[in-house]
Order: structure tokens, then sequence, then C-alpha cells
């Protein structure tokens, strides 16, 4: 694949803008679509083609890039009488966060009707995406890896192929269900130190030489004291949506649900309490309850 060939891209929220950007700067076309279009429009100054329908993104396209919310997101904007009959000999690579199921479906689907798909969620946030360093999983046919390489290799150093169509999806699940979990669990022991007068500098010089250390813990204390005010990286909304989907692709394999359960009702809590929109570490803020 030749930096030739046209990239539609679509989603420029968070995640999306800043590796739409990468594509142009590697010198891909890009046609993009996104569904506020005030979101995408800052992309013409730096060569991109802004369109109003995601069916004239896909007119001028071989490869089409998704960085959508989620799986419902994706079939409205792919599979809409509009835009599902220009899937014909396209390649869609799907980089949102969904469900080895929601993925197989969306497979099958623009199978159908004559396209590819190849599935390739990433791990990493704003920062990685800005610099082209995600950890980009991909699940599908190898050949159509292969030949996506060019366009993958724009948002990650070292894109691997995992499997089949889902074995990507469910890596992604399983590593942003320690992300979901260790988020509450550090905000737990952060609230038993507040709560118990501890020196939050002790706890954290102890932590810190100890084997369980995790340098996440030290970049989201900021915003888990601050939740509000803190810049959003990854809203709380989308690790409510994952943690559900780890729920139901762990129920699919009979695989214990009690901690994916607990974290669900605080991730739903958190958005309940207003909290959606900020980044997911405000968790902590249900935590600490006060
Ligand atoms: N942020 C991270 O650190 C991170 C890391 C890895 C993976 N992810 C995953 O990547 C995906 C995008 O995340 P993000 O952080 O970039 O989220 P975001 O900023 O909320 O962007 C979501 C995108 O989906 C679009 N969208 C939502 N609902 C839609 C609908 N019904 N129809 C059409 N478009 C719709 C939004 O359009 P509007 O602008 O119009 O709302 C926006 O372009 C999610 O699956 C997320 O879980 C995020």
């Amino acid at each position: 694949m030749s930096t030739t060939c046209t990239v539609a891209f679509f989603g420029t929220g968070l995640m999306g803008f800043p590796m739409a950007k990468r594509l142009l700067a590697s010198g891909f076309p890009v046609t993009a679509w996104n569904r506020s279009r005030e979101k995408a429009l800052p992309l013409k100054a730096l060569g991109a083609e802004v369109v109003t329908t995601p069916a004239q993104a896909l007119e001028q396209a071989d490869v089409a890039v998704l960085m959508l919310a989620h799986a419902d997101a994706i079939r409205k904007t792919l599979l809409g009488a509009e835009a599902a009959p220009l899937l014909a000999k396209k390649s869609v690579v799907q980089m949102g966060t969904i469900g080895p199921e929601e993925s197989r479906d969306l497979a099958a689907d623009i199978t159908s009707l004559g396209g590819r798909y190849l599935e390739a969620p990433v791990l990493g946030s704003v920062p990685q995406a800005e610099a082209g360093k995600l950890e980009v999983m991909a699940g599908g046919d190898k050949a159509l890896f292969d030949e996506l390489f060019p366009v993958l290799r724009c948002f990650g150093r070292h894109p691997r192929w995992i499997g089949p169509v889902g074995t990507a999806a469910t890596l992604k699940l399983a590593l942003n269900h320690l992300i979901a979990a260790q988020a509450a669990a550090f905000a737990t022991s952060l609230a038993l130190v507040q709560k118990g007068q501890v020196p939050l500098e002790v706890f954290l010089e102890i932590l810190r030489g100890s084997a369980f250390y995790a340098p996440t813990f030290e970049r989201k204390l900021p915003v888990m004291l601050n939740p509000v005010h803190a810049k959003v990286n990854f809203p709380a909304k989308h690790m409510l949506k994952d943690v559900r989907l780890i729920r139901a692709a762990a129920e699919a394999s009979a695989v214990n649900t009690t901690l994916v359960a607990a974290l669900e009702v605080l991730y739903a809590a958190t958005e309940k309490a207003g909290l959606g929109d900020a980044d997911y570490a405000a968790v902590a803020r249900l935590i600490v309850g006060d």
C-alpha cells in the first residue's frame, strides 16, 4: 500500500484527531468525517478534506479507518443506507474499543457487502496517539494486516497481528480490565491513606520501592485529587462502556465476573455523578465518598 491511497477517517475525537494528523504527516491523503463537523475542521489546514457525510468520505477512499466511540456509532456511520453500498472493495480498519462479538458481527456485515475488515484496537492514550506510539493490535486476515501495515504504522511503531477477528478485541479488553481495576484499587488505597491521616508522601515513597508499584499511580494522582479540572485523556463514560464489554466477554467465556461487576458499579456511579466526561480516574471521587 502506497501513500497515494486515500484514507477516509471517521471520528476525530480525543484519539481520532491526533491519529488523523499522523496519517497526514506520513503523506496519506485523508478525507475526514466527524458527526460534530467542527471537531474535524482544524484538519483542513493540515491538508485533509473534511466532508459532511460518511458516504462522501467512503466515495473517495480505498481504506476506511474508524475511531468511533462504540459499535452502535460504527454501525450508524458505516452501515446506513447511503454508506453501506459503497463498502464494496473497501478495506475497513476498526480501531475503537468494542467487544469481540460486536467485531465479528461487523466483519460479517462488511464482508457480505463486498468489503474487507480488520479490527485494530489500540493501547495508549492521547499522548501516545500524538506521538505515533500506540500499541496497535490487529485481528483479521493476516494478508490484509500486511497490506495495511503502512497505514497502521502511522499510529504505532510495532503494529502486531494477534489472530482472527475477535482476538485483538479480546486482548484490548483484557488490558483495559487491568487499567479499570488498577485505578479503582489505587483510589481505594489513597482514600484509606487520606482518611487515616497517613502522610501521602510516606505512602508514595513505600509504594515506589515496592514490587507492585505502577507508574500510572502517580500519573493519575493529580486527577484523582482534582478530577473535575484535570485534562481528560480517557473519559469515564468510555471506561464504563469497556467494563460492560469486559463483563459480557467474561460471561461468554464462563470467567468469574465478581470483580468486573464491582468495577461496573463504581464506573456507573462515576457517570451518574456527572463525571462521565471527566477522566476515568474520577472514579476516585466516588471511592473517597466526599
Ligand atoms: N481516549 C483514550 O485514551 C482511548 C484509548 C484507547 C482506545 N480508546 C477508544 O477509542 C474510541 C474513541 O475514543 P475517544 O477517547 O477518542 O472518544 P471521544 O473523544 O468521545 O470520541 C468519540 C468519537 O465517536 C463519535 N461518535 C460518538 N457517538 C456517535 C454516533 N452515534 N454516531 C457517529 N459518531 C459518534 C464522536 O463524534 P462527536 O465528536 O460528534 O461526539 C467522536 O468522533 C473509543 O472506543 C474508546 O474506548 C480511547
